[in-house]
């Protein structure tokens, strides 16, 4: 079958990597794409947003699925607009804007899994109307306080504030609109206090397999420290993540997060990203999101056996029950590489040196462009630096030896990814 990935980030590429393998793949395109997807399919000159190309690309070049990599078009109903008539055969991984609620309003998904009695911080929904329940609520709460907006805010939406002056100031300014439409909403939440990890499933609305899980690194700085940005690299299996540990997960969180996707008759094929925190050996929900992770997917994917059309064309036809992966025992570390100032602002376009003599490890390409035969920075995140190995931290050291031969002005990564594992 023909196939069409939305994105042009290293999860995109993770997934044409992977996708350019099985035997079920006639043509992959990537849309946009970026350098590194151009060497496993043919990428066309079309962004995420744009929903009446992507329909018109799909009808004339036989797609018969559709992967969307990102949130942003789910949110905005790309799954709905193609459950019209013309585009109706087309399998679409990647849930309805109902169900993409999930992860585009920090309220509804608060709502659901108070509902469903999924594990999670206690929270109050903020508005303009209520905002002195607000200030009483935070009141109630003892420090940090974690603000966020309800919307998205591409990834800059939560609060977190050591003050209960500056969190009711912040509260204030957010429902003014700090963070635009976003955060005409807010949720306040109590705080939690342990180690984040991250569990994917892919669902039908109904069954699910359970993927690999993995940890990323969020900060900038090794030691965790400095500003939060996209993900600078990630790790999976995820050590602490014990045999008790998961159980509770699969009982407590997926099971009946599934549960209440099919209770409400959402329809949602796709992925649903689990962020969880672990307090004292018990697992809550920090959030969902309803895609695959970018640093996790350049960890996941390949410790995947199994063909991914295979288990993408399963899910689509509903036939995930009982269905169970075959997962590679050896540990996937990826080293990200970023832009000189990322998160802050950077220069783009420098030339990337280095990618085409690496054989130890695998280079998914996150923020690259081709020009004139040549391979350009092109984003904040540039490169993911992935290495399979039975042991994680040799994972990592091979990553960064193969990190060092790779070169571009402003060139930075973290030496730490799994140091505190
Ligand atoms: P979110 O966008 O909801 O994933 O929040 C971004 C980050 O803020 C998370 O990855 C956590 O590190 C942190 N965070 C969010 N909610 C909480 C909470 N209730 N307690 C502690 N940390 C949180
Ligand atoms: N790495 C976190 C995310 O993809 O949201």
């Amino acid at each position: 079958m023909n196939i069409l990935i939305l994105g042009s980030g290293g999860r995109e590429h993770a997934l044409a990597w992977k996708i350019s393998k099985s035997k079920l793949c006639r043509q992959l395109f990537i849309a946009p794409g970026n350098a590194g997807t151009s060497l496993c399919g043919i990428n066309v000159p079309i962004q995420v947003n744009e929903f009446d190309a992507i329909k018109d690309f799909c009808l004339k070049n036989d797609i018969h699925l559709l992967i969307v990599g990102p949130e942003g078009p789910l949110v905005d109903g790309i799954t709905d607009t193609f459950r019209t008539n013309e585009t109706k055969h087309i399998g679409i991984i990647g849930p309805s804007a109902y169900a993409a609620q999930l992860e585009g309003s920090k309220a509804f998904a608060k709502k659901f899994m108070q509902k469903y009695d999924i594990p999670t911080a206690a929270y109050l929904e903020v508005t303009h109307e209520n905002l002195d329940l607000g200030f009483e609520f935070l009141d109630s709460l003892k420090a940090p306080y974690v603000l966020k907006a309800d919307g998205l805010a591409a990834g800059k939406g939560v609060l977190i504030i050591d003050e209960l002056s500056e969190a009711k100031k912040q509260l204030n300014e957010m429902l003014s609109g700090k963070f635009g439409k976003a955060s005409e909403t807010v949720v306040i939440e109590e705080f939690l206090s342990g180690i984040e990890f991250s569990v994917f499933a892919l669902t039908d609305g109904k069954d699910y397999i359970i993927l690999p899980e993995a940890k990323d690194y969020k900060r900038v700085g090794e030691g965790d420290t400095g500003l939060n940005t996209g993900g600078m690299g990630a790790i999976s299996p995820v050590p602490f993540v014990d045999k008790i540990l998961w159980e509770k997960v699969i009982d407590r969180i997926v099971k009946p997060t599934i549960e209440g996707i099919s209770a409400e008759k959402m329809d949602y094929t796709g992925f649903v990203f689990f962020g969880l925190i672990t307090v004292k050996g018990e697992p809550f929900v920090i959030e969902y999101n309803c895609r695959l992770g970018d640093p996790e997917t350049e960890v996941i994917i390949p410790r995947i056996n199994d063909d991914l059309v295979t288990l993408l064309h399963d899910a689509i036809n509903g036939s995930l029950k009982d269905k169970i992966l075959s997962i590679s025992d050896k540990s996937a570390a990826t080293v990200m590489m970023v832009s000189g100032g990322y998160p802050g602002d950077f220069e783009k376009y420098k030339v990337i040196n280095g990618t085409e003599n690496i054989n130890t490890s695998l280079v998914f390409h996150a923020g690259t462009i081709s020009k004139e035969g040549k391979i350009l920075t092109n984003g904040g995140r540039v490169l993911a630096v992935t290495t399979l190995n039975h042991d994680f931290k040799k994972a990592v050291e091979i990553s960064l030896k193969n990190v060092e031969e790779i070169s571009f002005e402003g060139k930075y990564y973290r030496r730490d990814i799994g140091f505190d594992l």
